[in-house]
């Protein structure tokens, strides 16, 4: 395995890639950490399909990497994953004219936002960071079948540390909402989905979760002085006594190209065979107790009942069942 670490950039994971024949779609490629990887993984040569929610903000974000690269070849798909009928409305149009999909990048997400509901009123966080995607991937899972070599990237976050998934109420209907308690659920779920999805189709697909790193993005647009303080705090108390969150009292940062390094690794590298349904971070495999900043994760996300629970609950919600394969 090439030894990478928290620096290293979308460019250096893709040196000497060619991915002519490869088809990409990413979720919330109309900004950050989406749109840097349709520019990494189009600049080798890949399809891109970018998915947005605002047509304008990604016609944007196409015509900036277009600038620097006119022959990018990238594809343009309008989802709200806030809304199962725009999810369900955006996959039958999308499987009559394509036919497949090598690797899906699970990457739209909201962050800490006050409770909000989603059209089919679950809890915003939850509904869009995991409900969306769960519907979306299963409902494109006869294309990612199609696919070479098939993979799935679910964006997830050191954020899971603040609270696993809540099977008896995900949606808060009935616990007070705590915006990053909402957060860390939907994250956390994000890992479990990777595991399930690991388990039942892992015969033909590889699937990875990835904490991308700390990188300022429109992710923070919710964030108050108050909520800012509390992660601080949240951070300080999750850190081991050596690591150096807890010693400087902040987040070791990253730029836009070392942020989504570790999704197009994921997306690309063929030195994680061995590791199907894996937590990533700083381009590495990720180490239970470890530093969440880094590649730490809790022992709690690899918890195979869970996991399951959360596929029958999901399915339960989007009332629709999901074969294995
Ligand atoms: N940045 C970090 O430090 C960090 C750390 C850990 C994990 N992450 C994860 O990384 C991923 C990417 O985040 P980012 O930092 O690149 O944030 P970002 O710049 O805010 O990008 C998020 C994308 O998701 C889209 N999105 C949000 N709600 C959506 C919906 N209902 N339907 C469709 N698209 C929707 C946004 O579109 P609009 O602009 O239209 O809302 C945007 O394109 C997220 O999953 C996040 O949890 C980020």
């Amino acid at each position: 395995m090439v030894n990478y670490g928290a620096e290293t950039t979308t460019d250096e994971v893709l040196e000497g890639f060619n991915l002519n024949d490869r088809h990409f779609m990413i979720t919330g490629a109309s900004s950050g950490l989406g749109e840097e990887s349709a520019r990494a993984l189009s600049s080798v040569g890949a399809t891109v399909t970018m998915l947005a929610r605002n047509p304008e903000k990604l016609e944007a974000a196409i015509k900036g990497i277009k600038a620097n690269n006119p022959s990018a070849d990238l594809r343009i798909g309008i989802v709200d994953l806030a809304d199962l009928s725009s999810i369900r409305a955006y996959v039958d149009n999308f499987l009559q004219t394509e036919t497949a999909i090598d690797v899906l990048i699970n990457n739209a997400g909201i962050m800490a936002c006050p409770l909000m509901r989603t059209s089919d009123g679950f809890e915003m966080q939850f509904g869009t960071n995991h409900i969306g995607h769960f519907l979306l991937t299963n409902l494109l899972m006869p294309a990612i079948q199609s696919g070479k070599n098939p993979r799935i990237v679910n964006l997830s976050s050191a954020g899971h540390t603040h609270a696993d998934v809540n099977l008896e109420d995900p949606n808060f209907e009935k616990s007070e909402y705590n915006a990053w308690e909402s957060y860390g659920r939907s994250k956390s779920a994000n890992i479990h989905f990777t595991q399930e999805l690991a388990r039942r189709h892992g015969s033909y697909l590889q699937t990875f979760a990835v904490h991308p790193g700390v990188i300022i993005t429109e992710l923070g647009r919710h964030l108050t002085p108050e909520l800012m303080e509390e992660m601080v705090e949240r951070v300080k108390a999750r850190s081991t006594s050596t690591d150096e969150a807890k010693q400087t009292g902040g987040l070791p940062f990253k730029s836009m190209e070392a942020g989504a390094a570790t999704q197009v690794w994921a997306a690309t590298t063929n030195d994680l065979q061995e590791h199907n349904g894996a937590y990533l971070g700083d381009c590495q495999v990720g180490v239970e107790g470890g530093n969440p900043s880094e590649n730490g994760y809790l022992p709690y996300i690899y918890n195979e009942t869970t996991a399951k629970e959360l596929w029958a609950l999901s399915e339960q919600l989007v009332q629709q069942e999901f074969p294995s394969n």
